[in-house]
């Protein structure tokens, strides 16, 4: 662990002649990329793992750490001795509070849990301070919510509670980037929640490096996990976000805190998502649906009208489909875009989807549908800002690119569901009641299924004509011809 020395060790005696490595800690340093975490002996210019250049930053290490540096040991919550039987290990009750937003409170698992730690991350300007001031305004505890902030004024913040209607008197807010300030603030004052905006604007007086950098920011979360639990203090942070979209820092961030929650969205619709990736005490395939109002964060119950609404109509290259994001299903619009290539390695460009799995099925459309692709730049793109994981949007996703080259619209309100094997096979999907719950309410009257999803389909209370197929070549010939 960094990195000080006890001020007391400065005074403590050797018993003998010494030599400085013997009574003092050894010092080592370590370079550590700021990016992704990646640890090194000696400074580099582009890090090997994350590729990204100049994010390197000295990380002075002292092998035997005093025993103040070391956290879990001080905080005691998990510095018991011995051992327990699993059975006889009593469940301490997590106690949980709404946070007052039921679309947040959906991904939390409940609410915020005494005493964790939660990670807010995501783009500049995507909503963060936003909805963290509304769950001060409504979130239900009888303390009170230290909003600290070292990104804005305290002014700035009123002027955007005003802007909410928050006007709960039992919000106190600080304009603060001193660590040792804010952890002595919380601990006089123990609020029921405490907001912080942002990590990296934080700093401690006991670390030389500057704020943001990896050293700052892994040891003042470090110690704010360490009030938190100590404290019983349910903390939350807000995060800044690379390029990539990873949060800013090492990883051990996300590894220290209990729960990550990562807005996703595009600048340019107002549909904004919040999705849980690590969750302590809840599950993480939830995702929550808001819509950025003239009044801050409104929760959408029906994220699909909003993510096909203004979905222009009979256009080559855009073909509808389902997803399921824990326990809904929305439906939304993937777009394709082919173009003669002037490059002698054609581009392959996606927005919410992976790369290498959309250059795979590129690859499959090729060979089993005799499509000339491989001198074709490709743009795929899922509108609205989701990021798909799920594999039974591969029909579709070869369905909006055979539209593209092939300039045809598909099927008047059709839409399209399917995972695509390497042999050009369609395989079954799952939650089919589900994923098409919308669709007849939004005017869909067909649907193209695998074939081995034709039992499943049948029993579904849907009016809907479905469309069976078994492979892609068959889906294709069904669609455009
Ligand atoms: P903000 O929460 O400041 O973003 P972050 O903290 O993630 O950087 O949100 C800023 C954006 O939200 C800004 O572009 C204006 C918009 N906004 C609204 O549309 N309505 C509102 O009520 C508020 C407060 C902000
Ligand atoms: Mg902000």
């Amino acid at each position: 662990m960094c990195i000080r020395l006890a001020p007391e060790s400065r005074f403590r005696c050797a018993p003998y002649p010494s030599y400085e490595g013997e009574t003092m800690a050894k010092k080592k340093s370590q370079f550590v990329c700021r990016s992704c975490g990646y640890e090194t002996s000696g400074w580099m210019g582009k890090c090997p793992s994350c590729q990204e250049y100049n994010t390197f930053d000295e990380v002075v290490e002292v092998k035997s750490a005093p025993s103040d540096a070391k956290p879990a040991l001080r905080a005691g919550w998990i510095a018991e001795r011995g051992v327990s039987k699993l059975s006889e290990v009593s469940k301490e009750n997590e106690p949980r509070f709404s946070s007052g937003i039921a679309e947040l409170d959906r991904i939390l698992g409940g609410g915020f849990v005494e005493g964790s730690m939660t990670l807010v991350g995501g783009d500049p300007g995507i909503g963060k301070s936003t909805l963290l001031m509304q769950v001060s305004g409504t979130v239900r505890t009888d303390g009170e919510i230290l909003y600290v902030s070292g990104e804005e004024s305290k002014s700035q913040i009123k002027m955007r509670a005003d802007r909410l209607g928050v006007k709960r008197s039992s919000i106190v807010l600080c304009s603060q980037t001193s660590f040792e300030h804010i952890s002595e603030l919380i601990s006089e004052r123990h609020p029921g929640l405490c907001i912080i905006d942002s990590i990296q604007t934080l700093y401690s007086e006991e670390i030389s490096s500057a704020p943001g950098s990896v050293s700052q920011t892994r040891e003042v979360t470090a110690g704010l996990l360490r009030i938190a639990k100590s404290l019983n203090v349910p903390i939350v942070l807000v995060g800044h976000v690379t390029k990539d979209g990873a949060i800013a820092g090492p990883r051990i961030i996300e590894h220290m805190v209990d729960t990550v929650l990562y807005f996703e969205g595009d600048g340019s619709s107002s549909l904004r998502m919040l999705r849980a990736t690590k969750n302590r005490f809840g599950s993480t395939g939830e995702l929550a649906f808001f819509e950025m109002t003239q009044k801050g964060l409104a929760g959408v119950e029906n994220a699909s009208a909003l993510l096909l609404s203004g979905r222009p109509h009979m256009a080559p290259g855009s073909v509808i489909t389902s997803v399921v994001e824990g326990s809904r299903a929305v439906l939304l619009e993937i777009q394709a875009l082919m173009s003669p290539s002037s490059y002698a390695n054609p581009q392959r460009m996606t927005q919410g989807l992976d790369k290498g799995r959309v250059s795979m099925l590129l690859a499959v459309l090729e060979s089993k549908c005799k499509v000339g692709i491989s001198n074709m730049d490709a743009y795929i793109n899922v509108v609205g800002g989701m990021r798909i994981d799920e594999t039974a949007c591969d029909l579709a996703v070869l369905c909006a690119v055979f539209s593209s080259i092939s300039s045809k619209a598909l099927r008047e309100n059709t839409m399209v569901i399917g995972e695509v094997g390497l042999t050009g096979e369609l395989r079954p999907v799952s939650d089919l009641e589900k994923r098409l719950a919308d669709a007849s309410r939004l005017g869909f009257t067909s649907c193209v299924l695998p074939g081995a999803s034709k039992s499943a389909a049948s029993r579904l209370p849907v009016k809907m004509d479905f469309i069976y197929v078994d492979k892609l070549s068959e889906a294709i010939d069904v669609l455009f011809s």
